[in-house]
């Protein structure tokens, strides 16, 4: 079996991050036993704490956001592996005692002197800390390894990117790079590859000639919450299209890898980015909508709008919404339009993906009916499945055809716990294996197109707020399709 003896370093350790999601995974990795016995956890943070308040504070968030109760001879069992550091994590001097006590709970816990530096921290904060962990020699291998997680986003454009890639790859290597796109643990999405490659129903319909339009949605119903001051100077393009939008593009759209290695699904990956066709000032009015959310009204409240968040300014042009039409410029792809949307404020919590067939031919059956095209949708979240749409008699004496579905809901058939991504990534972290992070390459096909775009809306400016809070974005989303002779599709 597997040897994953490892401390797990968390910079940030009192963020919303580390509480509602690392903390909870690690727990239930722990409850199903895959953790390791040699493990420690060493969480770092700037207040003064004791292990004791912390961990009471780590109960707490384990007991709100894991997918499991708490069971209390668990608890017992990892409370005392896990440690708090107060510590600046600027401060250079700081890291020589970091070390020292690294190496102390290596030798307590036997972790082996393997590590995980996970940053979960401000993005400001990336450089510095990788900068300063290389200068106390704590990125050296010597028997053990070393293993640098990065949250997104990675940079703010392609060229602050490239930076903090070319400052973290000197100390760490691409092959100890971890970059989250904690979409890429989600159950649905590692299902797309299978889905795609193991029916033979599906597979040889992948292409143009089958597939009339995809749309991918991702809509939220919070808004930005506490994180404002982030979320200003993110918007929806660099928050969800740059990371998680085109990593579902780029699943859909590549051609089947030569074998399940991390390098084959990647450099398949990285094709379909290399292929967006990039969008630019001329055609950016065709292509894409940006919005942002007024206050509007829920079930039970009035919600207040973008610009009255906290830590957002009061005219602000920040986008909380986008929707694009994209298309990959391959053999495969080409002409077929895949639209894609997401927001904040949204009346439903839904990420799914929307496969439509063309029309059959207009002969028979077709003539004079206005058949619906078959479908096939992917359901990410919340409910997790496959939901398929075909045209059938309705029973009857009449010659009447309806479309009819076939609903594969995951959840309810095969059991409700689907690991949480997190769970699944760092798992991953531990034994090695860096098919679910982005390789470098791919972070730098997808800034290359979002920059196009972001560059194109400096020369424009938006009518903000556009969208009432709870709908489904400003009117020009339903044009950008109406325009085409389609619709958004809600399964
Ligand atoms: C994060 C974004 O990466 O993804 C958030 O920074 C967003 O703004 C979140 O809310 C959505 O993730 P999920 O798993 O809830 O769809």
């Amino acid at each position: 079996s597997l040897d994953l003896s490892c401390a797990l370093v968390i910079f940030g350790a009192t963020g919303d991050l580390t509480h509602r999601k690392l903390l909870p995974a690690i727990y239930n990795l722990y409850q199903q036993k895959v953790l390791s016995d040699n493990f420690a956890l060493i969480a770092i943070g700037r207040r003064d704490k004791t292990n004791e308040e912390y961990r009471v504070e780590v109960y707490k968030s384990i007991k709100q956001f894991s997918r499991f109760s708490i069971e209390e001879e668990v608890w017992d069992g990892i409370k005392n592996r896990i440690y708090y550091k107060s510590m600046d994590f600027l401060q250079k001097e700081k890291y020589v005692e970091l070390n020292d006590f690294l190496t102390e709970m290596d030798r307590k816990h036997n972790t082996k002197g393997n590590r995980i530096y996970y940053m979960a921290v401000a993005p400001e904060y990336f450089e510095g800390i990788v900068d300063k962990l290389s200068s106390c020699c704590m990125n050296k291998v010597e028997k053990a390894w070393k293993r640098v997680v990065i949250e997104k986003p990675f940079g703010r454009d392609l060229q602050s990117a490239k930076y903090l890639n070319s400052k973290i790859v000197d100390v760490f290597q691409e092959e100890n790079t971890y970059r989250i796109d904690h979409y890429l643990g989600k159950e649905m999405l590692q299902n797309i590859m299978v889905l795609r490659f193991a029916n033979m129903l599906f597979e040889p319909l992948w292409n143009n000639k089958y597939i009339d339009n995809i749309q991918i949605s991702s809509s939220e119903t919070v808004g930005v919450e506490n994180r404002g001051g982030y979320y200003e100077r993110a918007g929806a393009m660099r928050d969800m299209v740059q990371s998680h939008m085109l990593q579902l593009i780029s699943l859909i759209g590549m051609e089947p890898p030569n074998d399940l290695d991390p390098e084959s699904i990647r450099n398949e990956k990285v094709k379909v980015l290399k292929a967006l066709k990039r969008i630019n000032l001329e055609d950016i009015e065709e292509n894409v909508v940006r919005g942002q959310y007024s206050s509007g009204q829920s079930d039970k409240e009035t919600i207040i709008g973008y610009r009255e968040e906290k830590r957002v300014a009061s005219s602000s042009n920040t986008e909380t919404f986008v929707a694009l039409k994209v298309y990959i410029e391959n053999f495969r792809w080409a002409r077929i339009p895949f639209y894609i949307r997401t927001g904040k404020r949204m009346p439903k919590k839904s990420t799914e993906i929307i496969i439509q067939f063309k029309s059959i031919e207009d002969i028979l059956y077709f003539k004079e009916k206005q058949l619906q095209p078959n479908m096939l949708v992917i359901r990410i979240q919340p409910r997790e499945g496959v939901f398929f749409q075909f045209n059938a008699k309705e029973p009857g004496t009449e010659q009447n055809i309806i479309p009819v579905q076939m609903d594969f809901c995951q959840n309810c058939q095969i059991g409700i716990n689907s690991p949480e991504a997190y769970e699944r990534l760092l798992y991953d972290v531990m034994r090695g294996d860096a098919t679910l992070f982005a390789r470098w390459d791919e972070v730098e096909y997808s800034w290359k197109f979002v920059d196009s775009i972001l560059e194109a809306w400096k020369n424009q400016n938006p009518t903000f707020p556009n969208y009432e809070a709870g709908t489904w974005g400003p009117k020009e989303a339903e044009l950008l399709l109406q325009k085409d002779k389609k619709r958004w599709m809600n399964i």
